[in-house]
Parts: structure tokens; sequence; C-alpha cells
């Protein structure tokens, strides 16, 4: 059985093996192995007793659940309209040259994938970034910059 069987058979004895566990389950997977494989699903599918089709529509519906690979770490640049008045494209544009990659992409290493999304709910603060699970508000290109070296370092 491969580990991604393993993985969805664990969360599915966790959550429960109803319709109500597929949110918590699709997370459990992202959270450990960073996106949403074709392999993961069908698991998935398979062990809740679904359609591939239920659980892909579900995946693709929540753009937070990944579907394809994505690096290390995610960065997630807030694009609405707050976030947008207060500078966010420099922010972006800082991390895109540093990074040598346009939103959207991961870098070859596979340490960073850049991502804009909607309101992040902070918008007072904006520009907003999330790294991961970790937000980081009042963002100058500069600051943004310095944030992403620290995780470059971890
Ligand atoms: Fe950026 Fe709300 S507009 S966090």
């Amino acid at each position: 059985m491969s580990k991604t069987d393993q993985l969805v058979q664990k969360l599915v004895r966790k959550h429960g093996k109803t319709r109500n566990s597929l949110m918590a389950v699709l997370q459990g997977v992202v959270q450990e192995e960073r996106y949403l494989s074709e392999d993961a699903m069908i698991a998935v599918a398979r062990e809740l007793d679904l359609s591939a089709a239920d659980v892909y529509g579900t995946a693709s519906f929540y753009t937070f659940l990944d579907t394809i690979p994505r690096g290390k770490n995610i960065i997630r640049i807030c694009k609405t309209i707050t976030c947008h008045m207060k500078g966010k494209d420099e922010v972006l544009l800082a991390l895109e040259n540093m990074l040598k990659i346009k939103a959207g992409e991961t870098t070859h290493d596979k340490m960073f994938t850049l991502l804009t999304v909607n309101c992040l709910g902070w918008c007072h603060k904006g520009p907003v970034m999330l790294v991961n699970d970790e937000v980081y508000t009042e963002l100058t290109p500069q600051k943004a910059i310095e944030v992403i070296e620290e995780y470059s370092r971890k």
C-alpha cells in the first residue's frame, strides 16, 4: 500500500467514514503532502465511498486545496482592493524579482510557490501576505524580501 493510501486511511479513521469528513480529510492530505495528487483524490473517494468526480469537484472548488505540486513554502499575497491600493503590486514585483518567478509559479529548487489570493481578512493592515500559516502585515517590498530571506535560511 502506498504512503498516500496509508495517510488517507489514517485520516478517514480519525475523521470518520462519512461525507462530512471530506474537507477534513482533504485538508489533512494537503497538510502532509503539500498538495492533492490524483492518487490521493482517488484514495479519498475509495475510502469515503464517493465518486472521484465528487472529490475532485470539491477539491477544485476550494482553491486553497492545491491540486498541483507546490514548493516547501507557499507565499500568498492578497490581491484584493485594499491591499492593492496600499501597494501590493510593488510587494509582488519585489518577490517575483527576488525569486525569479511569476505569481502562480514555483522556484526551481521547490522552496517557494508564489500565489496571489483574495482578501485574507487583514485589510486594515495591508498589504498582507501569508507564508504557510504565518501572516505578515503592513508590508513594504523591503520587508517582504527580508521575510522571505528568513525562510530561505530555514
Ligand atoms: Fe487584503 Fe483584505 S484586502 S487582506
